[in-house]
């Protein structure tokens, strides 16, 4: 355990064995494993998920439109002007699309790794995303697994495992803050806490990132550095294996990686594959020939185009049957790449990149001539389990711990900068500037002139002018921050849009209350206002008012732009003309 421990502490990758120890002992309850602490590296498990998928594409297509429009009023009212012109006419215009997958088909069966490689812009992202139900482009053909669930069933896609490309994290929590909030929502509310954060350390061991649990994620936006690149595709990875999917769907998981570490990862993801009996895609861009060599199965895409699937190692045979022989001593990869690019791997052509149609009907035809059977396709396959439909109710959270969590969750990330010097400086700087300006300028005596009471006047115009213009320009932020972290879990159908939006405005209230309470309190105690309890909580209570009020403002335009361009100018624009028709600078 100690050398376990030791090589986690290390900045070093893990050594890819490791994570086949980590992973022998699959099987081995969760009891058991609290029950031998002293042995707990070795000892430690990911379970196996309870039903193996078998997956099965049939003749999949994807289209999307054309031509690029842009979202607005003016291509809303073309958009009508045209179908009522169609109506009109009787005559259906279909818009232009372009396909960009052609009759992709295929299956993977469990314990499988499919690795999908293809130059940039093959479709290997949209093919992906396909599988995992998260891509809403017009497609037709089937995918099914098991036979009988689609990834589009809402009940079924919340037990896809789906990485996508970029990484959607919190860059303001730790990475076991990451896992952890990810365990409480996704994970049975049956299961104890103790257990989730179990599952959350063995995660962070199988995936060796033991060593940063503390560190927080880090990124542009809170301006801070954290974990590297390739340590937070390896959390991302981890909140994906935390509930503990049969099929897990990756995007790249390995670009940006070095090489060391990507060999790693795929290592990481076999194991899993082989230990537990679990489906696994990955798109890879440019594998070094190290990981070449380690894929088992292969599927090259170009233009859109199946060119090859089938075991890795026969690729380069088949190839060579149809006119394609690889160079001698270069990485396969590279050559694959370059033939689904169109080009033939000729030396000569090397200029001729370019051009890529022709090369590619050249290559289709050859296909087509000399097709490659993958050995196992047809084998039938049941893999039904009658007890599945019971395992798809366990619920995760219940509703109240999920917006428990999402407050929670949100406050944290936002800790940086709410807490910031520069937010909470700016707002008491202003805050004892007005009390030294307008110092004892509200007391009684000074009411009595018309100077005094247009003074009092200014100073309670300002005041809360400057509250709601400071909390509405704070709350426009909410929700196009935390857009794609939203998409991402609805889209996995983590918890309804309501426990979001009540979490993540209770997360704000308290900041939100205290803020404004402290600078008035400060200004009313400096300008000398009238010290009667209840002139205090009246004033306490239309600042207070107001401030929601704009608070809730900027939350409904962030929400309607989730362009915070756009936001900030429509706030601007909003707040102006609020405070210009409001009665102090135009009084008629
Ligand atoms: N929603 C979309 N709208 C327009 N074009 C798209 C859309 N999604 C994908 N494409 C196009 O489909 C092709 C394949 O894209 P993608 O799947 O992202 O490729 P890859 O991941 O292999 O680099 C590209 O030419 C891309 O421009
Ligand atoms: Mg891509």
């Amino acid at each position: 355990m100690a050398e376990g421990r030791k090589s986690l502490a290390s900045d070093e990758p893990p050594a890819a064995e490791h994570a086949v120890v980590e992973l022998q002992d699959v099987g081995v309850d969760l009891k058991a494993a609290r029950e031998a602490p002293a042995n707990r590296s070795s000892s430690s498990f990911m379970p196996k998920p309870k039903v193996p998928m078998h997956l099965a594409f049939n003749d999949v297509c994807c289209y999307v439109p054309a031509m690029f429009q842009i979202p607005g009023f003016v291509s809303t009212v073309k958009k009508v002007a045209e179908a009522c012109a169609s109506r009109v006419s009787g005559k259906r215009e279909v818009a232009p699309e372009r396909q960009i997958l052609h009759s992709i088909t295929g299956v993977v069966n469990p314990g499988e790794v499919v690795a999908i490689m293809g130059p940039s812009g093959s479709g290997k992202t949209t093919f992906v995303s396909l599988l995992a139900g998260r891509n809403h482009a017009r497609h037709t053909g089937e995918i099914l697994y098991n036979d009988q669930h689609k990834p589009t069933d809402k009940a079924f896609k919340r037990q896809l495992g789906y990485v996508s490309q970029e990484d959607v994290l919190f860059e303001g929590l730790t990475v076991f803050e990451t896992l952890y909030y990810t365990a409480v929502l996704r994970l049975p509310r049956a299961m104890t806490d103790k257990d989730k954060r179990e599952r959350v350390s063995i995660i962070l061991e199988v995936l060796g990132i033991a060593h940063v649990k503390d560190s927080i994620v880090g990124g542009i936006r809170v301006g801070r550095r954290g974990i590297s690149g390739g340590e937070k595709k390896r959390v991302a990875v981890g909140q994906e294996l935390l509930y503990n999917p049969s099929v897990i769907l990756l995007d790249e998981p390995t670009s940006g990686l070095d090489s060391t570490t990507a060999l790693n990862l795929i290592h990481t993801l076999h194991t899993l594959a082989q230990v537990g009996n679990r489906t696994i895609v990955t798109t890879i861009h440019q594998p070094s020939s190290r990981i070449y060599q380690m894929l088992d199965k292969l599927l090259l895409m170009g233009q859109g185009h199946l060119l090859f699937y089938g075991d890795a190692s026969a690729a380069t045979d088949y190839f060579a049957t149809i006119g394609y022989t690889m160079p001698y001593g270069m990485n396969p990869a590279d050559y694959f790449l370059d033939v689904a690019s169109g080009w033939s791997g000729e030396a000569k052509d090397c200029g001729k990149l370019v051009v890529r149609d022709p090369q590619l009907k050249v290559l289709l035809g050859a296909l087509a001539a000399n097709p490659h059977r993958r050995p196992g396709d047809d084998l039938g396959h049941t893999m039904k389990n009658p007890k599945e439909s019971e395992e798809e109710k366990l619920q995760g959270a219940s509703y109240v711990t999920q917006m428990y969590v999402i407050c929670v969750r949100s406050m944290k990330d936002r800790r940086f900068e709410r807490f910031s010097v520069d937010a909470l400086g700016t707002v008491f700087f202003m805050a004892v500037l007005c009390g030294i300006l307008w110092w004892q300028k509200g007391v009684g005596a000074n009411l009595a002139t018309v100077t005094g009471a247009s003074d009092v006047a200014a100073l309670l115009f300002f005041l809360i002018s400057f509250l709601s213009f400071n909390l509405l320009f704070t709350s426009i932020f909410t929700f196009p921050n935390e857009k794609t972290m939203l998409l991402k879990e609805r889209e996995a159908g983590v918890y309804p849009i309501s426990a979001f939006f009540f979490g993540r405005t209770m997360a704000d209230i308290p900041l939100d209350t205290l803020i404004p309470v402290t600078v008035t309190t400060i200004i009313y105690v400096m300008t000398g206002l009238k010290p009667t309890v209840e002139a205090f909580l009246l004033t306490m209570m239309v600042v207070l008012i107001t401030c929601f009020t704009a608070g809730s403002l900027g939350l409904l335009i962030g929400a309607a732009f989730l362009n915070l361009k756009r936001a900030q100018s429509v706030a601007t624009i909003l707040m102006l003309t609020i405070m210009l028709t409001g009665g102090f600078f135009v009084r008629d």
